[in-house]
């Protein structure tokens, strides 16, 4: 038997697999399951991006390209930044990744040493914890509260840090919650930032996802002398509905930009060429067709509120971004199924909802938070109103 390494047997599986699995075997079976644990829009990428790569290809660009990625979309991606931000930025300050997941991993690997702290606000993006640890590093968990719309006292925050905190990764409009950290919270932890000399990772990806349809807002734009220290990860993934394309990206000091270019270009090399040619499309996309999308999402979220609200005991903050909603489930612990089974946690109440209601959602402990479970309204409006329904069916069975 092979020995598996001590790095891979400390990541946990994934506890969202357990519900995934079960309802692609139930729809293999032909049962309709309304899948509302989808991480991606349910919309088609836009046709002038996929061109764009169709053109690419046919001109034949297809052979290896800088390791940072090619000039053009880095600059492209300065462009983005300083139209979204008003930040500026340089080629040399941006390296494009294999998805924002390989830009997050590059910095982490840059970043941390054997042992070494990062702060994690729960609940937080699934693979922000097993990324750290895969690092070396130790994910510290910073609790929040559904009464202070899941965003953490500073006081609490400073609790957690010690000798060994290097830095902090955050997340807005998060999932799984949809919510925008406020100003104030940003410019507070800022300041903290600067005493304890941390950097930030501001996972951005769903930027452009806000329903008040504003400019973006992160860390650095509201506190721009953090440059040196705040590391800018973002994608076309979520926001141009190209999730298979594998392309994102980072900005930041050069110094550190290029050890993500050391890692890079002995693990992936770089990011698909004629992808690299896609996202550059992307990033020519009007603001109008982007804000269309954002207000999809804005009126299914409202639908979604709506018929949750018909639903007892289930509690939730109406999001303001991505599309994904953190509902309280906990009302529902302790009931018992017709068939005598209690209910105890996030994970048995998921699989309930999926059997009785053929539903799919995501179990809370997943991000950290146990009474809770993630709805993904990346699907029709006529799904979530029926999805509603069978949940409240299944849900006033138990006893
Ligand atoms: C918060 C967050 N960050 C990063 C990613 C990864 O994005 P990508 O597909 O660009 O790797 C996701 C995808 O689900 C996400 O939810």
């Amino acid at each position: 038997m092979v020995k598996l390494s001590q790095r891979v047997k400390a990541l946990k599986p994934s506890a969202t697999l357990a519900v995934d699995a079960k309802a692609k075997a139930l729809k293999e079976q032909g049962i309709d399951v309304i899948n509302l644990s989808a991480g991606e829009p349910d919309f088609d990428t836009p046709e002038p991006i996929k061109e764009a790569c169709i053109k690419a290809l046919k001109e034949g660009f297809t052979k290896y390209t800088p390791s940072p990625g090619i000039l053009s979309l880095r600059k492209a991606i300065c462009e983005k930044i300083k139209k979204d931000y008003g930040l500026d930025y340089c080629p040399e300050e941006v390296i494009v990744t294999t998805g924002a997941k390989q830009a997050i991993f590059n910095l982490l690997l840059a970043l941390i040493d054997e042992g070494d702290e990062v702060l994690i606000l729960s609940p937080y993006w699934v693979s922000y914890p097993e990324m750290v640890t895969c690092a070396g590093g130790i994910p510290k968990v910073v609790p929040t509260s559904f009464e202070r719309r899941f965003e953490p006292e500073l006081s609490t925050l400073e609790t957690k840090i010690s000798p060994k905190t290097v830095g902090i990764i955050l997340n807005s409009p998060s999932n799984p919650t949809g919510l925008i950290y406020s100003k104030d919270f940003l410019l507070g932890l800022a300041e903290i930032v600067e005493k304890y000399n941390l950097w930030v990772i501001s996972d951005d990806i769903y930027d452009k996802l806000r329903f008040d349809l504003k400019r973006p807002e992160n860390i650095l734009s509201l506190q721009p002398k953090l440059k040196d220290r705040v590391f800018l990860v973002n994608g076309v993934s979520k926001t141009y509905a190209m999730t298979g394309w594998r392309i994102g990206w980072a900005l930041g000091p050069k110094e550190v930009i290029s050890a993500c270019v050391k890692i890079q270009s002995q693990s992936t090399s770089h990011a698909t060429s004629f992808a690299q040619k896609g996202a550059e499309a992307a990033l020519k996309t009007p603001e109008e067709e982007i804000k269309k999308m954002a207000k999809i999402f804005a009126k299914r979220a409202e639908v979604l509120s709506k018929a949750l609200k018909e639903i007892p005991g289930i509690e939730f903050i109406p999001p303001q971004g991505a599309f994904y909603l953190f509902a309280k489930v906990s009302a529902y612990y302790g009931k018992k199924t017709s068939a005598g089974k209690i209910i105890n946690n996030s994970v048995e109440i998921s699989e309930y909802l999926l059997d009785e209601a053929r539903v799919a959602v995501v179990p809370g402990v997943a991000f950290g938070e146990d009474e809770f479970i993630r709805i993904s309204f990346a699907t029709s409006e006529e799904n979530l109103i029926l999805a509603c329904k069978k949940i409240k069916e299944a849900l006033l069975r138990l006893s």
